[in-house]
């Protein structure tokens, strides 16, 4: 197959927003317990920080991490997780149906994220509580000192060996999932506007220098989606910076076609979203912008487990961090992962934070055994070299290809592609994937007067040799799916020319 895209630098979408590779790290499963923290692992350092995991995860480069859930967070006690270790009660997690020991918490969280050089996202619980616990969370993580939540803080981080300091945490999300009846103090659009509303004003008379994102819904298919978003805003327009989109993906039975151009679904969404915001905004004569956070994003084999009360699956019988979700990722889910990433660019403009769900072990691009290894999912490399290589601007792409057939979406363009640019280093970036299953795919990339001297990085993400497209990194084989070189490129006559290999990702650089 074939494809023309052009660029032209007068041409862009906005600058690629930092927050946009974000993460996730819930109180689930694996993600946080023989995930980022296993005391007395090997390779974890004193405070139970695995450095095997934490080496992976500066690698991934992720910005922002969203903590500590999820549907977790809404049966939550912050101040269980604060505080000398042996007082810290040990609770049901109703959420995930599993027993919290509480070793892990706010300062732990905070000393990890400031290794790991991310910033911290922090969620409030506002499921099964409100504004007074809320407002007492920001005095606790943010205000200097001399007053009873502040000092608590300093007493707890002395008693801990971790931070005294004021967290200064900056992005804050009201609650997660309220719209959902799964979820632990699932409320109407009114009743949580309200909340959403009030909780933020508390939050900011606390600490004026906040940025608040307010629940979107739970996915695109809810009942209620697009009224649950009118009526939240309507009610929270004035006190809200974001509102959060959540998306997962999944191939249904055997159709690949469909799920590699699952990114229409995403940029139709997200589309979606944007329009109720700002049919709001214009009703309501505000001059700010609400923007996206889409703070859960992935692919995820929900296997049909789902009912309307508990969508996810749960552990049986109560146990500590047990396997829940933990997905194993082939090339076709790689190569959506990258196609999703283009999406959430494409649209940088309105999505300025964005989530990948989750970190480690839980639907996450690096697994770890307790015990034992970490090693990076097939779903890591677009992921890390999209974070590493987006810059500058988003460019607007223009996109003339041959289609492929889609029982979903119908026909679709065979590649789906972003590029950025960055005039302080003259770097341009195309991202790029092929959803032709069979068939290589022919691209040229006309660069419409942005000068490029040479390519200096060329990779690609196919189906290895003799495998299928159902290979993936697995324990006892952890390498199987990576980045190779790509070696079908060339500059000429202002044009890039690429031959991607069927059902592939590939970054390349020019300079
Ligand atoms: O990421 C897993 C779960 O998916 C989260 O806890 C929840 O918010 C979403 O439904």
């Amino acid at each position: 197959s074939q494809a023309h895209l052009t660029v032209d630098r007068a041409f862009t979408v906005a600058d690629v927003p930092h927050r946009l590779f974000g993460s996730f790290v819930e109180h689930m499963g694996r993600c946080v317990y023989t995930g980022i923290f296993e005391p007395g692992h090997p390779q974890a350092d004193q405070r139970g920080f695995r450095q095997d995991v934490m080496k992976l995860v500066k690698e991934l480069g992720p910005t922002v991490v969203r903590y500590p859930g999820g549907n977790f967070v809404s049966g939550y006690l912050w101040e269980d997780g604060v505080g000398p270790v042996e007082d810290r009660p040990v609770r049901i997690d109703g959420a995930w149906h599993s027993i919290e020991t509480n070793a892990f918490g706010l300062h732990e969280f905070v000393e990890w994220a400031r290794e790991a050089e991310v910033e911290v996202m922090e969620a409030v619980n506002l499921g099964t509580r409100g504004v007074e616990e809320a407002r007492a969370l920001v005095e606790y993580a943010n205000h200097p000192g001399g007053t009873y939540w502040s000092d608590l803080r300093r007493k707890n981080g002395a008693a801990t060996g971790t931070i005294e300091e004021p967290f200064d945490i900056r992005l804050w999300c009201l609650g997660n999932e309220l719209d959902g009846p799964w979820q632990i103090g699932h409320k109407t659009a009114d009743e949580y506007g309200r909340l959403a509303q009030e909780t933020a004003k508390a939050m900011r008379l606390v600490d004026p220098d906040l940025e608040l994102v307010a629940v979107g819904s739970s996915n695109r298919q809810m009942p209620t989606f697009g009224s649950w978003e009118h009526t939240v805003l309507s009610h929270t327009y004035a006190e809200v910076d974001y509102i959060s989109m959540h998306a997962y993906y999944q191939e249904h039975d055997g159709d690949a076609a469909s799920f590699l151009a699952e990114a229409v679904d995403m940029d139709a969404f997200i589309d979606g979203v944007v329009s109720t915001i700002d049919a709001v905004k214009a009703a309501g004569k505000h001059t700010k912008q609400v923007d996206i956070s889409f703070d859960e994003w992935n692919v995820w084999y929900q296997r049909g487990l789902e009912t309307e009360d508990q969508p996810h699956q749960v552990a049986k019988g109560w146990q500590k961090h047990p396997r829940l979700i933990e997905d194993s990722y082939n090339v076709t889910d790689a190569v959506v992962v990258g196609t999703l990433m283009h999406s959430l660019l494409r649209h940088g403009d309105r999505v300025r934070i964005a989530n990948q769900a989750q970190l480690v072990n839980v639907i996450a691009p690096i697994l770890s055994e307790e015990g034992g290894p970490a090693w990076r999912q097939s779903i890591f490399w677009p992921f890390a070299r999209i974070a590493a290589m987006a810059r500058g601007q988003i460019l607007r792409l223009a996109v003339d290809a041959d289609q492929v057939s889609t029982q979903k979406f119908g026909d679709v363009d065979v590649v789906d592609a972003a590029a950025t640019w960055d005039e302080a280093t003259g770097r341009l970036s195309l991202f790029v994937a092929n959803r032709g299953m069979e068939e290589s795919n022919d691209l040229t990339l006309d660069l419409h007067g942005l000068e490029a001297t040479g390519i200096s990085s060329a990779e690609v993400l196919a189906i290895p040799e003799e495998r299928d497209r159902r290979a993936a990194n697995v324990l006892d084989d952890q390498d199987a799916v990576g980045l190779r070189p790509l070696r079908e490129v060339g500059l000429e006559d202002g044009a890039l020319r690429v031959t991607l290999p069927p059902m592939s990702w590939a970054v390349v650089q020019l300079e």
